[in-house]
């Protein structure tokens, strides 16, 4: 009999609980929603049931507190941690999300060993090495979500700038989640004209900018939270790519071994997305400013992960 794949989503809250429903609703896969608090998966998952009638869709969602419930999963998401409020950065969330995101990896990896792991936890970068090396996972199959996400802002605010649909925007946003980030003006595109063409190099840098402060300018709004619409749906796109492999080539926080003179490091990079995970990491050619760039958010990424180890 065909089953369907299995998805497990830890962490119910904002991003957790939005990017279940967004599989479920594309029937991409059942759905298994786990967090720590009793109840909240429970309720979520039920709600999200009852709108299978009016959505149409015949993929299942469960919620639970029992690690047990997630066996056998293809694609584990990891959203569980806290998230920040104004005046943060992400890397202060390090010493409460990396207890977190340890836990859950050392509960995961025996219940779903062959299992793709996808984190969302923030500091991206450093919470997804510290999944690497709890797994004891194969690089391959471990790895963040942070580039789509970044890439999505910049096309947002690339089709905003040109009044142009955003379905021809190409944009491409590399490095490490947080405030070093790398837009690449030269290879994002409108339908393949580079938009150093269109746009000025002033509004580009301004565009850039605000990119790199995306994910802060929506929390000193909300004030009591972080972003989820965007980051779920860019985690969403990454599952979807793998669940159907389609080796979609997006930018994601992967293991770097030499690759752009960074090594032992997660960074965003290039790569083939598809059934075994990340099937191809590009390296592409960058120019001076950019692979300059490109390495000192992979420093910043690194003195994040010394701060880990400390607190192992
Ligand atoms: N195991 C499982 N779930 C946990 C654990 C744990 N050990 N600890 C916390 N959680 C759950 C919380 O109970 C909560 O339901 O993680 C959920 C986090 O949800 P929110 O507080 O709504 O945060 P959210 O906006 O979803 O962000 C989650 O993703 O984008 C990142 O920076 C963000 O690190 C943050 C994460």
């Amino acid at each position: 009999m065909y089953k369907n794949p299995k998805v497990t989503v830890v962490g119910a809250g904002f991003v957790g609980s939005t990017a279940a429903q967004r599989i479920v609703e594309k029937q991409l896969a059942d759905v298994v929603l786990i967090d720590i608090v009793e109840g909240l998966p429970q309720g979520k998952a039920l709600d999200m049931m009852q709108s299978a009638a009016t959505e149409g869709f015949d993929t299942k969602i469960i919620g639970t507190n029992d690690y047990k419930d997630t066996a056998n999963s293809d694609v584990v998401v990891i959203t569980a941690g806290i998230a920040r409020k104004p005046g943060m950065s992400r890397d202060d969330l390090i010493a409460t999300n990396a207890k977190i995101v340890g836990g859950v990896v050392e509960n995961i990896a025996p219940h779903s060993p062959n299992a793709i792991i996808i984190v969302v936890s923030n500091p991206l970068d450093a919470m997804t090495w510290l999944a690497f090396k709890k797994s004891g996972f194969p690089a391959q199959r471990v790895f963040g979500m942070a580039g789509v996400l970044d890439s999505s802002r910049y096309a947002r605010f690339i089709a905003e700038e040109l009044n142009c649909s955003i379905k021809d925007v190409r944009p491409m946003v590399l490095g490490g989640h947080g405030d070093s980030m790398v837009p690449v003006p030269h290879y994002s595109t409108v339908n393949g004209i580079p938009i150093t063409q269109l746009i000025s190099a002033e509004r580009i840098e301004a565009i850039n900018a605000r990119t790199r402060t995306g994910g802060a300018e929506i929390v000193g709004l909300l004030k009591t939270g972080s972003a989820y619409y965007a980051p779920s749906a860019s985690t969403v796109a990454m599952v979807e790519a793998i669940l159907l492999n389609s080796n979609r080539v997006l930018p994601v926080c992967a293991y770097l071994q030499g690759e752009y003179g960074v090594q032992d490091l997660y960074c965003g990079v290039p790569v083939a997305l598809g059934k075994d995970g990340i099937q191809k990491i590009f390296e592409i050619e960058l120019n001076e400013t950019d692979l300059k760039a490109l390495q000192k958010s992979a420093n910043d990424v690194q003195e994040l992960i010394a701060k880990l180890t400390v607190l192992a």
